[in-house]
């Protein structure tokens, strides 16, 4: 045994020695039982379980990094890259049936939903189902395993309740880390947040499983060995049983407000309910730790807590306040759509995929939205009774940075704002906004082939992609040779929403080498407003077929490819089927941007 293991277990031991000689313990005040350091032992298999994990994902992601920084350096001066194309039999065959497979056959993230407004959420990929099963498999076992079930049923439930009680909050260590937007692991094994929120969830019903556990295994011997006006009695007197009781309760109610029919219907409520629950939980966990070695843990948990929400706060203070700070401007537009632009106090470095939380107070109060960033500008100021820039340090003063969001209304804040946009005389209005981010990034230009989809409002996710594939093919900074993009809208007046970034984009250096764009209008009012207005952009009426579109640009790729889509759920599964059909034969990845918290 390596010594630093044995140099903490002694240590936990003399801790858990102390500690445990109460009676509240379930040890004895000589020192800990074999059953407690079972308990100790068992902790640090589920860490070596937890560094298994990530250490597995970031060797792989760390060598998938460096075959895409190899590939961008081969390719980008050269213009077939045919080695590039084929693929890793044995990578390929991953991707299809473990990576990036459905659960099932297609349903992955195209939502379960019992009417407009009843989404009852989504099947995990065949990967995350896998992953979830064997985490919830490796609990499961934990709790069970090394109890002498053949024993005294008094010492049974003793044993049992300490062992669910351990793995309860030594589970809320990664409950709470990722349940961060600002979780570290997103950058560092490059998993979205998205599912990490789906990781939170699964981890949160476990927590509760063995919390209930747990407080079975003391009502039972209680209810056995001394009857239920005991146990009633230590429930109002005992502050050990009160605390747990309270704590049990919180988890029960935490697990019952969450299911994603209430989440998505009425996410605001959810979310304020969410931390008040869980904030009663952890206090009232706290409390029934008073003697025992793992409230060291839940100390570590709420140190988790106050990092992210400080971290929150930094990026707050650090991005909006400056000579002048974050302004917003809210502009009503055709299709029910808002487009904001962002006046930032201070800016940061654009980059494609990136996304952030906006707060209005004037609208929202003090909830904040994620909303991907459409486009950036950089612009001078020249207004003002400032002058001619006399140095650099005027010129830099001047330059202002706009950040631009394309926002869909649905039922709250965003029906809110596009309201009050409307109302205003010339349909905009101006008010102060705090940014919160830059979340998320992604770089395509390792790929010779691009494809990306987007669905409605998904295209806010793209725009800033083409336009930095585009930059790095004039560049030279860039391998890719080719971009499709298939945007899905429903009525032409939608174009509305990104036709200057469009006309930019299209205005670029070597853009007609590279970019080709099929628009689909599902629901055109009629045939005339379909019209394509050159070869290398054409409009369609109808949906596409989007097995067919994959197939034939699989067919024509040049070196490795990539298709991304970000839309409804029902085309991401329409697009993962069909690379995922092609996949063995080519090197095609796919990258979906799925937003289903
Ligand atoms: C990373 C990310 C990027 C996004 N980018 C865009 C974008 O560029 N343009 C765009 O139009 N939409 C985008 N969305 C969706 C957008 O955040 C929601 O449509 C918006 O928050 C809905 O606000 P509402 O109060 O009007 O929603 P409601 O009508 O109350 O709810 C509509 C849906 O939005 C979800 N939702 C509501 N509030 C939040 C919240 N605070 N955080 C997360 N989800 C919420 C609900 O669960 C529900 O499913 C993005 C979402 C994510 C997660
Ligand atoms: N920009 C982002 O970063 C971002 C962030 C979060 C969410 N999203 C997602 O983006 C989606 C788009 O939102 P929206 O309200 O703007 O979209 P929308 O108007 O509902 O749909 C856009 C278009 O996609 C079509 N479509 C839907 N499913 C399809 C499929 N399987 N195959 C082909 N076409 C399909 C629709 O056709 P019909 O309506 O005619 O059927 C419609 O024309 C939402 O689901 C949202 O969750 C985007």
């Amino acid at each position: 045994m390596p010594y630093s293991k044995v140099l903490s277990i002694a240590l936990l031991t003399a801790h858990a020695n102390s500690a445990l000689a109460g009676p509240s313990g379930g040890g004895q005040a000589e020192g800990p039982s074999p059953a407690d350091l079972e308990n100790i032992r068992i902790s640090y298999y589920l860490a070596w379980v937890w560094a298994a994990i990530i250490g597995t994902i970031l060797g792989f992601r760390i060598t998938l990094a460096a075959i895409r920084y190899v590939r961008k350096l081969a390719c980008i001066s050269a213009s077939k890259q045919s080695y590039f194309a084929l693929p890793d039999q044995r990578y390929s065959q991953l991707k299809r049936h473990v990576l990036h497979a459905a659960l099932f056959r297609k349903r992955h993230h195209h939502e379960i939903r019992l009417s407009d407004a009843l989404n009852i959420g989504t099947l995990p990929s065949r990967f995350q189902a896998m992953f979830l099963a064997g985490y919830l498999g490796i609990n499961v076992a934990f709790c069970v395993i090394s109890i002498d079930w053949y024993g005294e049923r008094p010492e049974v439930l003793t044993d049992l309740r300490n062992r669910t009680g351990v793995l309860a909050v030594l589970n809320m260590l990664p409950l709470f880390l990722l349940a961060g937007r600002n979780n570290p692991l997103i950058y560092a094994l490059d998993i979205s947040f998205d599912t990490y929120n789906l990781i939170h969830r699964w981890i949160g019903r476990i927590v509760v499983l063995e919390a209930l556990a747990h407080t079975l295994a003391w009502t039972v011997n209680k209810v056995e060995t001394a009857g239920w006006n005991v146990v009633a009695k230590s429930m109002a007197k005992s502050q050990l049983i009160m605390t747990g009781t309270i704590g049990t309760f919180a988890f029960i109610m935490l697990l019952l407000h969450s299911p994603s029919v209430v989440r998505h219907a009425y996410y605001e409520v959810f979310l304020h309910v969410h931390v008040v629950l869980a904030a009663t939980a952890v206090a009232a966990v706290w409390i029934h730790l008073k003697t025992l070695p793992q409230q060291g843990i839940l100390s570590s948990v709420v140190a988790l807590w106050l990092v992210e929400r400080l971290t929150r706060m930094y990026k707050i203070v650090k991005r909006n306040f400056g000579r002048e700070n974050t302004k917003a401007e809210v502009e009503a537009m055709p299709g029910d759509a808002i487009k904001i632009t962002l006046k930032m106090a201070r800016p940061w470095i654009f980059q494609p995929g990136q996304y952030v939380f906006l707060y209005m107070p004037s609208v929202g109060l003090w909830t904040s939205h994620p909303f991907s960033l459409a486009w950036s500008e950089e612009k001078q100021d020249l207004k003002g009774d400032k002058g001619l820039p006399m140095d650099r340090q005027d010129i830099l003063r001047m330059q202002k940075t706009t950040m631009s969001l394309i926002v869909r209304r649905r039922t709250g804040f965003t029906d809110k704002m596009w309201r009050k946009a409307e109302m205003c005389p010339d349909g905009k209005f101006t008010t102060s906004a705090l940014v919160e981010g830059p979340y998320g990034h992604q770089t395509l230009d390792s790929y010779g082939t691009v494809m990306l989809f987007a669905a409605g409002v998904g295209i806010t996710h793209k725009i800033p992609h083409i336009r930095h594939l585009i930059q790095g093919h004039a560049n030279g900074t860039a391998a890719t040779r080719k971009v499709i993009l298939v945007w899905i809208i429903r009525s032409p007046e939608h174009l509305e929403w990104i036709r200057p970034w469009m006309t930019t984009i299209l205005g670029m250096e070597k853009r007609r080498e590279i970019l080709r764009i099929l628009l689909f209008v599902t629901r055109p009012r009629n045939t005339k407003e379909i019209h394509s207005p050159s070869a290398s952009v054409q409009m369609f009426p109808g949906k596409p077929d989007v097995d067919a579109l994959v197939g034939r640009e699989v067919e024509n790729r040049v070196g490795a490819m990539c298709v991304s889509v970000c839309g409804t759920g029902s085309l991401s599964d329409d697009v993962r089927k069909a690379v995922n059909e092609r996949c063995e034969s080519s090197n095609v990845d796919f990258v979906e941007n799925a937003f289903s918290w």
